[in-house]
Order: C-alpha cells, then structure tokens, then sequence
C-alpha cells in the first residue's frame, strides 16, 4: 500500500524521488506525488495515476528544482484516487508539506475542529488533518511542533515532514506503519521499504513505534516518543538492486517463480546440519514445547493459505492440535487462547494490519507467538517471542510465490525439529523426510523443468468465466492457493472446493466445458480425488489434473496432465504449486493483464 520516500543531499531531489517512487511501485498505489523544497517555497506535483505519467509530468523531476523533498505513492482509502487526494498535502501557508501512510483514526474530529479554527481543506482524506495540525501549533521549534501535531493523531501512520523555515531538514514520523531511515555520505533518506533504498545506500536505521527522526545532509538524529534523542544501530541492508530487478524477465512474478530453488535452498541449507534440523532462532527444549497444548497459525491471503498446507504436517509430525485462523477473524473473535497455544504468525512482508493485530490480541491472552517472516526488521519480526526469516529475498510482484514457498519450507523445518525434539517424529519416518526437504531446491527446479507445456495449456484455458479448483486434504491447501493466484492476476473468477464437498453443492455448477484443476497428489487419496474426477467429468467438465510423475491411472482420466516430481505427501504442497503459479502467470499473460501490478491489490496491506 501507500509508499513514501524522502531526500536531503546535495543532489537534485526529484529524479531521486521519483526512481525511489517506482521502486515502492509494486505496494500496490493509484496516484502519486512529491514536494520539493525550492527557492524559498515548497512546490508540489501529484497526478491520479502512475509514477511514470508524475515523472512526464514534471520532466523526470526537472520541473521541481531542489535538493531535499518527499515523494508519496497513494492506495485510495479515504477519498478517491485524485490529483487533489494524491499527497503530499500542503498547509494553507504553504509552509509545511506531509506524506503519510496508514489511517488517522480520528480525522472527523480533528477535521471538525480545524474547520473551525478557520483551515480550508482541499481533500477528502485523512491525511491533510496532519499538515493543518503542523501550522496550527507552528511556534518556531519544528521538533516541538511534530511532536504536538504526532500527540494528537490517533491510528497508524508513518509520516514524512517538510518545512520550508528548514529547507534542508525533514522529519520521518513511526507509529504503526513500515519506514525506514538510509544512512548516506553527506545525504540522508527515508522510504517504506529498503527496496527504495538499496541503490543509495546499504546502511538503514530501523525505527521503533513511536519514534520519529530528523534528517539533514549532515546526520539522522532519532529520538523515541518523548523527544528524548536515542541512540539505534545502524544495519547493513542485505538485499541488493539486482535482486529488486526483472533481470531480463517479462514479469518480477515469472523471476520470483525462477528463484524458488535458490529461495528454497537458502531458507532451508543453514538450518540442517549434521542430519538434523537445528532452528537456533527457535531453540526450545523438549520440556518448553511440551508446555504447548495447541498450535494456533494466523496469517492473510497466500500466507494463510501456507498455514492450511503446513497444518497437515505439524500435527503429523507433532501430534499437536492445529487450528489455521485467518487472521481478519482472529482479531475479533474471543480465541480459545492461553499461554499453552503457540501462536504462528507468517507474513512475507511482516506488516499486514489484520496480521499484527491478530498477534496482539493473542499475545494479550498469553500465546507465546513464532513469526515466519520474510522482511527484516519488520514490524512482526519485532512483535515475536521469536521469528524464523524465510530468507526469500525482496519480492516485488504482488501476487506471492518464493515467499509462498519459503514459508512453507520453513513450517516443514520447524514440524521436523519439533517433531524430533518431542519424540513424535521417530526415526523410522526420520530419514525419509530428511532426504526430502534436503532435495526439495531441485524438486521444485525439476517441477518447474516439467512444466513447460503450461503456456499451451494456458491457451485452452484463457477464456473461461470461471475455474474450480478441487483437491483433498494437502491438495485442498494447494488449490486454494491456486485459485487464489489465478483471481488475483488474470481476474478469472476461481474457486477452490475439497473435492469431497464437490456434490454437496458446487457439483451444481458444472457443465459442458467447465474447466476443473484436480489436484492429485496426496498418494493416500489419489483414488478419491480421481472419483471426483470422474463425477465431473459426467457433467461436461474439462479436467487438468496435477498429479505426481508417474501416476498412468490419471492420463486416462483427466483431459491434461501437468506432472511434478514424486515427493512425500506432507511436502507435496510445496511442489504441487508450482504448476498453479505458472498456471496463473500464463493465463494472465495471454489475457493482457498487468501481472505484477493486479488491479485493486496491495503487495503489503498495511491498513484494515
Ligand atoms: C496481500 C498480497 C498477498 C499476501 C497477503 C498477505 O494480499 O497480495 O500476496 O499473501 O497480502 O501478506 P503478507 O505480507 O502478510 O504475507
């Protein structure tokens, strides 16, 4: 969602803003703006729609001459997507320019009480409170007027501030929203992300809630929430601009599908050593995880959909109860949560608002909770008792494939060495399920290797009005996950059912050319699955069934056949995705579709 960037050097601001802007492109946004500190006044320009018609706009930033500036990529939340709505807002004086990210809870209010005070609103959103606020409590010191203008918002925001009484000076506000701080040489930034940062600099300062930071050319002084200058380490950024690149692909989504080996292996070699599973992050004895009567995972969209297929193997491995709760729901259930539940949180991008606050309110009833996250430092990362990275690196198209993936290598990772230290997973199943998760990189190359067929198959399947997507148990997990990829890239309506809830209903749907995906590897139920098959078919349907090399029985069956390599079935969700993630990726392609940047989605949801 919503991206901001910020500048203070001796170079020309703009350009920088913009390239920063186009690299927080893929949060999701539908209008974008900057304001550059110029000779003596701010200017501002903003647009309803894309950074590149910003950038024509201004002639690539030549039109906005300055050297310290903020930048702001919109995802409409209150009011539509304007150039008035676009940020950076600006003051009635002019003097104050601020972008923001996330929901100011009591705007109406604030907003009621600025009105009266006199101030004119150009915008619809909630956001410009912030900048009337600013002027309104102006009185001389800018430290002072942020933290005045900070102590009355209510909800989440992370905040950049310009004035133009410092025209080389800004202010980076956090609470409850992603930002980070880039240390440079003689220039300093701020920016939602590090994917913005990366071609600047390798130094961030990771803020804390509640703290917010001065920037000039010279320095970051950081202070926490009082005003009280603080001391934060600085860390070495670890991604790399190549990796935030298409790198000769169409699509970041195609590459990311490219790099599930090496993502795979990088999140599982480090933690096998020696035969066996060694999760240092999460070190618990036999004794501590025996304190554990329930595994409660929460999580949204593919990361949930991660949870449901990693259910299967953390209660067979770990004979623990395992409840996957989407974690919209969670936050306002009354959960049947103690200190005996562990609590597993996965999130890639480790800032969705439904998913931090689903973790608060079970960590309030006592869950201990385990974090699966794939940004450093982000905010789930910090909020966990402990957190496993999924070391994916950075994923810039929306719809989540390597860190799909990573999450589930490191769920199996973690049944694995829970199992091992409970004395659940005995050594008879031991050894086959290491020699798995140890081939599972060249699995899941050799799965890709195997699909070279989907760009034909994509071509009989394009122009349907809808999919279903059926499969049982750790299929089911797989064909949710693959609906799912398929709705949110080639915007073809896809539904997923267990296949043995097929003639409780959706069997109804079924007619001459509907096109079903049976997914069929789970090697217990094959034989069910291919029942469902069979009913389906009787009814007109066209099935493309995913099953594992070597399954003759299911070429006579289903119209098109994508094999997989043969894995065991706990694992299998791992492989069987793939198919559907390029499944999805080719459908989308053939139908035009803009496959990185989904219409209407977020690549970080960081508002409810
Ligand atoms: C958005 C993304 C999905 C992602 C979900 C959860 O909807 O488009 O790809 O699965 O958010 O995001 P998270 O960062 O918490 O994994």
């Amino acid at each position: 969602m919503c991206g901001i960037v910020g500048f203070t050097g001796a170079r020309e601001t703009a350009p920088l803003l913009l390239e920063g802007l186009k690299r927080l492109e893929y949060r999701g946004y539908d209008s974008a703006g900057i304001a550059v500190m110029g000779d003596q006044v701010i200017q501002v320009e903003k647009v309803s729609g894309k950074v590149q018609k910003l950038s024509d706009k201004t002639d690539g930033g030549a039109a906005v001459p300055g050297c310290t500036g903020i930048g702001h990529t919109r995802w409409a939340t209150h009011g539509a997507p304007t150039d008035l709505n676009a940020h950076p807002h600006l003051s009635n004086d002019g003097r104050f320019a601020v972008v923001h990210n996330g929901i100011i809870e009591n705007f109406a209010e604030l907003r009621e009480e600025l009105i009266a005070a006199g101030y004119t609103f150009q915008s619809e959103t909630d956001t410009e409170v912030i900048v009337h606020l600013l002027e309104s409590f102006d009185g001389g010191d800018l430290k002072t007027t942020v933290m005045r203008t900070v102590a009355r918002l209510e909800g989440s925001y992370a905040l950049g501030v310009l004035c133009s009484d410092k025209p080389d000076t800004l202010y980076a506000v956090k609470e409850a929203s992603p930002l980070i701080l880039g240390v440079g040489i003689g220039e300093n930034y701020f920016a939602s992300d590090v994917t913005a940062l990366v071609s600047y600099t390798k130094n961030a300062i990771y803020l804390d809630d509640g703290d917010f930071a001065e920037l000039t050319p010279a320095g970051i002084t950081v202070f926490d929430s009082t005003g009280k200058k603080i001391e934060k380490p600085v860390s070495r950024i670890t991604w790399t601009v190549e990796a935030a690149e298409k790198g000769g692909y169409d699509h970041f989504m195609l590459k990311e599908i490219m790099e599930q080996p090496a993502a795979v292996r990088a999140a599982i070699a480090p933690r096998v050593k020696d035969g066996e599973v060694h999760l240092d992050e999460f070190d618990l004895s036999p004794e501590e995880l025996k304190q554990f009567n329930k595994i409660v995972i929460t999580a949204c969209g593919s990361a949930y959909y991660a949870g449901c297929a990693a259910k299967y193997a953390l209660e067979s491995l770990c004979r623990i109860p395992t409840e996957v709760v989407l974690a919209s729901e969670l936050r306002y259930g009354e959960p049947l949560i103690d200190s005996h539940t562990l609590l597993i949180v996965i999130s890639q991008s480790g800032e969705t608002a439904d998913t931090i606050a689903a973790m608060k309110e079970c960590r309030s009833r006592g869950a201990k909770a385990l974090a699966i996250v794939n940004v450093v430092e982000s905010t789930i990362a910090k909020l966990a008792d402990w957190t496993l990275y999924t070391w994916a690196g950075p994923e810039i198209a929306v719809a989540t494939t390597k860190g799909y993936t990573t999450q589930l290598a490191v769920l199996f990772l973690l049944a694995m060495s829970m199992g091992r230290k409970l004395g659940t997973l005995d050594d008879d199943r031991y050894p086959a399920l290491l020699y798995d998760i140890l081939r599972l990189p060249k699995l899941i190359q050799n799965a890709i290797d195997l699909n070279h067929g989907i760009p034909a198959l994509a071509k009989k399947y394009h122009k349907s009005p809808s999919l279903f997507f059926i499969g049982r148990n750790t299929d089911w997990a797989v064909a949710l996950e693959g609906a799912l990829k398929m709705k949110e890239i080639s915007y073809i309506h896809a539904e997923s059912y267990a296949a043995g809830e097929l003639k409780h209903g959706t069997i109804a749907l079924i007619e001459e050319g509907t096109p079903v995906i049976a997914v069929c590897c789970n090697e217990h139920l094959v034989d069910k699955t291919i029942s469902n098959i069979v009913e389906v078919k009787a009814r007109g349907a066209r099935v493309l069934a995913v099953a594992l090399r070597g399954n003759h029985k299911i070429v006579s069956q289903a119209n098109d056949v994508i094999f997989i390599p043969e894995i065991n079935t706990l694992f299998s969700p791992i492989l069987a995705v793939i198919p559907m993630q390029l499944l999805a990726y080719h459908v989308a392609k053939e139908n035009g579709c803009d496959i990185d940047k989904p219409k209407n989605l977020a690549k970080s949801v960081t508002v409810e």
